[in-house]
């Protein structure tokens, strides 16, 4: 790499955006677009900042969980997630809405050492509980301010010559990663002098067995179709559709990516690090014998009903959530109050995200719904200006099948005054 880039980050704001404008030989269109969406908080968020990236929001509506509507913002950039999240908490509110209920809300962490003498390292462990517990409380300022601070402490073994020493956080509002990073480094390195051990590392893990939601929900047959009878057949087949979702990985990694379309959107409406909520559902959906759909559908006399058990590893307060602007605004949008509501209201997107979908796949296809919503950004990718887009979009509605080409063609078209 050129030598020029060492120590970039050490430069001003203004040094480092001259050398990206002329390395990428940027216009002055260009340069507008970066300097129009930069702002100072940001600047203070990540290293070598250059400009704010942003992204579409939208709010979904018809939200009813635990009996109190909701309207839920969503960020996202693809087109039919939040007309589908809509969609299917429609369907679901017709029944008394979802049912929706924070089973934990506890942060995992794991401390790993190499050990050779691993019964004489599980009988310290287990004889220095309330020490290490002490330990973990006093080594962060916040252990206590806001939760119960350092609990469940037990050893796990990995293989033959490594053991994991496993604590828990209830770091109350805040997702407590940082916190619980801070005890478990201050534990583990008093365990390594203690012990004859090596310690490998001290981190939190993103296996978040314990910050569990539930929902359920049920739609009758007759809010599935316009016929009961056509109704019941669309809630056997996503029925099916579900128990395909346990059996087969190709479609249990997609109907988990479908849930994941709502949960990501609403996560980063509200602040939180949505890598940690996907990483989460990967690994809660392998723990068994195989990797599996998170949600289950099936028949109950008139209804079809909706399970999901979901890490929803989340903070209310702390991190990014206190810093983008937007995010206060989404929770007052939201009328959302705390963590565990947080917790909810996204579980319950999930669910009704993946009720949405299914439903489209088992009857009338995905594409038929999502294409109609892709069209604005297809004419949008293909050059349409915005002022373009609804002419654009018209005219590919005409279309038998639509691409690309067809696309700029049409495009073409308006602007030289003719049409299709
Ligand atoms: P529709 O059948 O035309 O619905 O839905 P409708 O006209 O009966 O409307 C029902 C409700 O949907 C409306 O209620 C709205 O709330 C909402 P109302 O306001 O009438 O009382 N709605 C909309 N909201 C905003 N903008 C709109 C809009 N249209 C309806 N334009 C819809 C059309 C696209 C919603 C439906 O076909 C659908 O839900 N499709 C699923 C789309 C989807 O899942 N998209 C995600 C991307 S595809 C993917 O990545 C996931 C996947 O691979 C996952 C998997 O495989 O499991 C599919």
């Amino acid at each position: 790499m050129d030598p020029q880039w060492k120590q970039f980050y050490k430069l001003s704001y203004l040094k480092r955006a001259k050398m990206i404008e002329n390395h990428a030989h940027l216009n002055s269109d260009e340069d507008g677009l970066i300097s129009k969406n930069k702002n100072e908080v940001s600047q203070n968020l990540i290293e070598n900042y250059l400009t704010n990236f942003s992204l579409p929001e939208g709010i979904a509506v018809n939200f009813l969980i635990n009996g109190k509507d909701y309207l839920v913002p969503m960020v996202t950039e693809e087109p039919s997630v939040v007309a589908a999240a809509s969609n299917g908490a429609k369907m679901l509110s017709q029944n008394n809405g979802i049912s929706a209920e924070v089973i934990n809300k506890l942060v995992d962490g794991e401390m790993i050492f190499k050990v050779s003498d691993k019964l004489g390292f599980e009988n310290f462990i287990k004889d220095h509980k309330s020490e290490i517990i002490k330990i973990a409380n006093q080594s962060h300022p916040s252990a206590l301010k806001h939760g119960d601070g350092a609990q469940k402490i037990c050893t796990r073994s990995i293989s033959s010559n490594y053991l994991a020493v496993d604590m828990s956080l209830d770091a109350g509002e805040s997702m407590g990663a940082n916190t619980l990073n801070t005890m478990l480094e201050a534990c583990s390195k008093f365990i390594a002098k203690k012990t004859d051990s090596q310690l490998l590392m001290a981190i939190l893990t993103n296996y978040s067995a314990h910050a569990l939601v539930k929902v359920v929900g049920k739609v009758s047959f007759d809010h599935l179709a316009k016929s009961k009878k056509a109704g019941k057949m669309v809630a056997q087949r996503i029925a099916e559709a579900s128990e395909i979702a346990q059996l087969d990985i190709k479609r249990a990694t997609t109907h988990n990516k479908g849930i994941m379309n709502g949960i990501d959107a609403v996560a980063m409406a509200f602040g939180n690090d949505f890598r940690a909520l996907e990483a989460a559902l990967h690994s809660f959906a392998a723990n068994s014998e195989k990797y599996h759909g998170i949600s289950t559908w099936e028949v109950q006399r008139e209804f079809l009903v909706g399970k999901m058990t979901i890490p929803i590893p989340v903070g209310f307060v702390g991190g990014a959530t206190s810093v983008l602007p937007l995010v206060e605004v989404n929770k007052k949008i939201a009328g959302i109050k705390n963590v565990k509501e947080e917790m909810k209201v996204i579980a319950s997107v999930g669910l009704a995200q993946n009720l949405a979908a299914l439903k489209a796949l088992v009857s009338e296809g995905i594409q038929k719904g999502h294409m109609n919503l892709q069209l604005k950004s297809m004419a949008l990718a293909n050059g349409a200006k915005p002022k373009e887009v609804d002419q654009v979009v018209a005219e590919l509605r005409k279309q038998s099948s639509v691409d690309a080409r067809s696309a700029k063609k049409i495009i073409r078209m308006i602007r030289s005054g003719k049409r299709e």
